[in-house]
């Protein structure tokens, strides 16, 4: 992203956090964000990117606040959903590729009776894949990968790969690191560079 378009999406970020949020956030939004808050707080720590078209969607009810919390440098990308009914927290240097799905309720039930709704918790420095979905009541342990399109339902533990529907732990990762001079990336922002 060129230096112009970097303080643009800031200081949007900026107004967007001010005006939607629990408190104002220096954040980078780059393209629509669109949030629903009702009976919630979301917050976002500093320097976070937040890519086009994101969906925030963070509604409580009369008896309970709905928590979203996103930390430090991370990264959300186009189009990814998070859905907070009770409690979201994502730590500090994630990832989120784009198409991905986070929620911690079910909106509906299987059963027909109430809906289900249980925290989500993502640890600091997980890298989630494209077209992911996270379902309720997860633990993603630091330092975790979560491979592109997975479905993950039960706990990760630290430092795993995880792939499949239902994911599945793979193997170990000793702990994955952006490539963000490399020129795979280069071409993942061209569109923003061209800007
Ligand atoms: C997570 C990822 C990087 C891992 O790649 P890798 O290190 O080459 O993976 P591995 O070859 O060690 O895979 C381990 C196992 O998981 C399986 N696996 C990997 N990705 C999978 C996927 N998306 N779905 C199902 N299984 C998968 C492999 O087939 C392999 O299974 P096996 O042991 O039975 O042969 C890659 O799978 C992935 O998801 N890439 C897309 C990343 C992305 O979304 N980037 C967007 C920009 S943020």
């Amino acid at each position: 992203m060129t230096t112009p378009w970097k303080v643009l999406s800031y200081a949007r970020g900026y107004l967007t956090s001010a005006l939607f949020f629990s408190r104002p956030a220096i954040m980078c939004q780059v393209g629509r964000l669109r949030v629903i808050r009702k009976n919630a707080d979301i917050e976002i720590d500093s320097r976070t990117t937040v890519w086009p078209d994101v969906k925030l969607s963070c509604v409580g009810s009369d008896e309970r606040t709905a928590c979203l919390r996103i930390g430090k440098r991370c990264s959300i990308g186009d189009r990814t959903e998070i859905h907070c009914g009770n409690r979201i927290s994502i730590g500090d240097d994630v990832v989120i590729a784009w198409d991905c799905t986070i929620l911690d309720r079910d909106y509906h039930s299987a059963d027909g009776e109430g809906e289900k709704i249980a925290p989500v918790e993502i640890g600091n420095r997980v890298w989630i894949g494209c077209h992911a979905v996270i379902l309720k009541g997860v633990t993603i342990g630091e330092g975790s990968v979560v491979a592109a399109g997975s479905v993950v339902t039960r706990d990760v533990p630290p430092h795993s790969l995880v792939a499949g529907n239902p994911a599945s732990v793979k193997r170990t990762v000793a702990g994955w690191r952006p490539v963000s001079d490399s020129k795979a990336a280069e071409c993942a922002n061209k569109s923003w560079n061209h800007r």
